[in-house]
């Protein structure tokens, strides 16, 4: 397959959020969704139901449909034993999120919340009635890094969840086995949920290793509720499937507690398709994480090379790059500055967390040719701008 063989015009045709929100002569490079084609057994999958007619009701999901299948890929790429009894199948990684928040917690009470963010997060949290306690990840000589000593200063009487991005949207910080369990033991010493989202887990660059919450002991496990989905890696959000893992079978019964008609239904090609992803997708999936490193390589070369002033750690996973300017003297806030004067259209900092408004999240899963275009875009306005 090739990645770097993308059309403008073609992607412009395109009806997701990505490219139809985006003004013709700019180039999107915001939400969460890669440029590229996707792999060729799930093409194939979806294809032959939509040839078929085969749309109606899908079947299950039962344990040993989609369940079983994410359980052995747990095991076979991370060593996990996920009992695929103690899985539901969910519209998508944000609801888990929503359903997780009410029901293990309180209005009022506090709930762990890294920061930045991928800014569902804040709706789950604030816009539930808990209040945040800030995990902070800050930016050290050696990257991102989450400043604990203020996180114990955070914590509020009724604080009942902790929720974990890992790997994390928008650093791209993948969360080593050490900072996990310092995570972990907090939630055990204030006995609380950890809700883990790891669906930026197949997307992870050379030297860093996902280790998935719940494989740090059984203590931890019982407490944790792991969220994923082939949404991200595989680029198929658009079809609404993911999964949610529990831990115990008491976190299970309260999660099953809410009907299943108000937890919505999935679709079949999601199911299928994300079926397809886990089962064969890896070969492409090889591909896809070899380009993005190569992406991501030249974005950190890039801003090493012609933005002194823009400040940013190297991701360790995912497609996204956050990036500071704050002291890069833009006369404007730099989502709007780069859309109004670089026509690149940037994720804002402000949704990522109250203090963020100075920074901007490129996503660079596209081609090497428009990744090209949008940095040399990104030159010329920040130039004149004042930001190089
Ligand atoms: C950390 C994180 N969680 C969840 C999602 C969204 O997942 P879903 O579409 O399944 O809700 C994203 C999408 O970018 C994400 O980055």
């Amino acid at each position: 397959v090739s990645f770097d063989d993308l059309d403008l015009m073609e992607l412009r045709r395109r009806r997701g959020a990505k490219w139809s929100r985006c003004a013709s002569d700019a180039i999107p490079a915001w939400v969460a969704d890669m440029d590229y084609p996707v792999a060729e057994p799930i093409r194939a999958v979806l294809r032959q139901m939509i040839e078929a007619s085969d749309l109606g009701y899908p079947q299950g999901p039962d344990p040993e449909g989609l369940a079983t299948v994410f359980a052995r890929r747990m095991r076979e790429r991370f060593g996990w034993d996920v009992d695929p009894h103690r899985v539901e199948v969910l519209t998508d990684v944000v609801q888990g999120l929503h359903l997780s928040v009410e029901l293990f917690s309180n209005p009022g009470d506090g709930v762990v919340t890294p920061l930045p963010i991928y800014p569902p997060f804040l709706d789950a949290v604030s816009g539930n009635g808990r209040r945040p306690v800030w995990q902070r990840f800050e930016l050290t000589a050696d990257g991102y890094r989450i400043d604990f000593e203020r996180l114990r200063a955070e914590f509020v009487p009724d604080t009942r969840v902790m929720l974990v991005c890992n790997p994390h949207n928008p650093t791209g910080r993948v969360l080593t086995r050490a900072e996990l369990g310092e995570l972990a033991a907090l939630a055990i010493e204030r006995d609380m949920v950890i809700v883990s989202d790891e669906i930026h887990a197949d997307l992870v660059y050379g030297g860093h290793r996902h280790v998935p919450l719940a494989t740090l002991s059984p203590g931890i496990a019982e407490r944790t509720i792991t969220l994923t989905s082939a949404s991200k890696a595989f680029n198929i959000a658009g079809l609404r499937c993911a999964v949610a893992a529990f831990g115990s079978a008491e976190l299970h019964r309260r999660f099953r507690s809410v009907h299943h008609h108000a937890r919505g239904g999935i679709g079949a090609l999601g199911l299928a398709a994300t079926e397809a992803a886990w089962t064969q997708g890896d070969e492409w999936l090889r591909d896809v994480v070899r380009c993005l490193e190569a992406n991501r390589d030249l974005v950190a070369g890039h801003i090493a090379s012609r933005w002194p002033l823009v400040r940013a750690g190297i991701p360790e996973a995912t497609y996204l790059y956050w990036m500071d300017f704050s002291a890069a003297g833009l006369p404007s806030l730099p989502g709007d500055f780069l859309l109004e004067k670089a026509r690149v259209m940037l994720a804002a900092g402000g949704p990522f967390g109250e203090g963020f408004e100075a920074c901007a999240r490129l996503n660079f899963a596209t081609s090497t040719g428009i990744l090209r275009e949008i940095l040399g875009r990104m030159d010329d306005a920040m130039a004149a701008g004042r930001g190089q």
